[in-house]
């Protein structure tokens, strides 16, 4: 009887949790993904995309892009809640541009920004605007960029700032592996960072004299850095050969010892 009883208070206690689970994670949700998520179609499809976007996941959702209420289903959408909609095509760099400042500059001032009203690339185009990743150079590719013109364009841009991303991602590799062994790497990683979020900002002036320009310029920054670095490395190294060096003192001791004791107990 009092098994029964125990079973009986585990399951309710399980479906209560369950019950609070569901609740607690539907709170998280605002009424503008509580309701899109049970709309069709266009409707209900940037959810999806943007549950697994980089905005997403740096707590960037519906309504600080579209505006609007996001705590009540009747005024979420009315324009007196700050609801904004959808932008037009040439109003989309305004859009994404309230946030991300310093890249709308350059963009607004180069060839795409200067034929926005006529078609130019802009944000989504290239980006997307709910599935929205981790930007890389690999966004510069032949389907993305023979949309409108030549992909020869697109090469020359992409060539021109491959070997920076190299030394970059070379760079952020040998820090990594000096955290590893426990070096305090905090001003390395702020200038690695500082020099790279420079440089990808860069592509959007789609401007190769600009581009070698400001690479030179932070690639003086980043030699800087690898000094730094093989400073490190020299004085880890030099750690190591000391290290290697005692571990070798004591072998030897110990063989010695052995030798000694041989010697004594052949004697006996
Ligand atoms: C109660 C359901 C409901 C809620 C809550 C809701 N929406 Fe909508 N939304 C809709 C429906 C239905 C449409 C399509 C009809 C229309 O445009 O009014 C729509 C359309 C849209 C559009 C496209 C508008 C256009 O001009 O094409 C956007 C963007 C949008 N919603 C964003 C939001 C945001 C952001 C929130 C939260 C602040 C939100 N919605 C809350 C139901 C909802
Ligand atoms: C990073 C900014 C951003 C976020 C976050 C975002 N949207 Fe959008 N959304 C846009 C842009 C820009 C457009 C314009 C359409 C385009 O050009 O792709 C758009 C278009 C739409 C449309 C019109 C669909 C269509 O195909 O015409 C709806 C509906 C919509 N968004 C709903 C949402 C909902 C719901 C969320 C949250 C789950 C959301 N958006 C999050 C930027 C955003
Ligand atoms: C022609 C295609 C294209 C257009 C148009 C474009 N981007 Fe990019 N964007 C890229 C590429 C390619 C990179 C990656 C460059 C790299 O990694 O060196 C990038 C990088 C970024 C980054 C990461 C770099 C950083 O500084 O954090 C952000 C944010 C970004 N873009 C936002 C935008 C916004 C906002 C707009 C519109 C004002 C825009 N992009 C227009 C292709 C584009
Ligand atoms: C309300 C502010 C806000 C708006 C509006 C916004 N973003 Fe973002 N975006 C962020 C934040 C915050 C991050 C994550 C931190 C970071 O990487 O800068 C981010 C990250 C990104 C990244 C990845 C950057 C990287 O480091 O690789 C891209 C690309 C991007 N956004 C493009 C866009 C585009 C395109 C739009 C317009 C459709 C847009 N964003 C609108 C705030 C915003
Ligand atoms: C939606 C159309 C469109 C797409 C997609 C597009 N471009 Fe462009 N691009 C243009 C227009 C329009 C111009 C300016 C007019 C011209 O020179 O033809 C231009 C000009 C350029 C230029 C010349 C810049 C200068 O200063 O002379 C380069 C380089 C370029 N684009 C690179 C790219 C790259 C890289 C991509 C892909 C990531 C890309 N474009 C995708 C429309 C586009």
């Amino acid at each position: 009887m009092k098994k029964i009883r125990n079973i009986f208070v585990l399951a309710l206690v399980l479906v209560s949790s369950f019950f609070w689970v569901t609740i607690s994670n539907a709170a998280d949700d605002t009424v503008c993904i509580q309701c899109h998520g049970g709309l069709d179609g266009v409707l209900s499809a940037p959810v999806k995309q943007w549950e697994e976007s980089v905005h997403s996941a740096n707590g960037i959702s519906c309504h600080d892009c579209h505006g609007g209420d996001p705590t009540d289903f009747e005024l979420a959408m009315l324009p007196e809640s700050g609801f904004i909609g959808v932008p037009d095509y040439a109003q989309v760099p305004e859009f994404c541009g309230r946030c991300h400042v310093g890249v709308k500059d350059d963009y607004m001032a180069s060839a795409h920004g200067q034929a926005l009203e006529m078609g130019g690339a802009q944000c989504v185009v290239c980006h997307e605007s709910h599935a929205i990743q981790l930007a890389s150079i690999e966004l510069i590719n032949e389907n993305s960029c023979s949309r409108c013109h030549d992909y020869e364009r697109a090469v020359k841009v992409k060539t021109a700032i491959s070997s920076t991303e190299e030394s970059l991602a070379q760079l952020e590799k040998s820090v990594a592996s000096l955290h590893r062994v426990g070096i305090d790497t905090k001003r390395l990683e702020d200038s690695l960072f500082s020099s790279r979020n420079s440089f990808r900002r860069l592509f959007h002036t789609v401007n190769i004299d600009k581009i070698n320009n400001q690479k030179s310029e932070i690639e003086e920054g980043l030699s800087e850095t690898k000094a730094a670095i093989l400073d490190y490395e020299d004085t880890l190294g030099q750690r190591k050969m000391v290290g290697g060096a005692i571990v070798l003192l004591l072998i030897l001791g110990g063989c010695i010892a052995l030798l000694i004791r041989k010697t004594f107990t052949d004697e006996d």
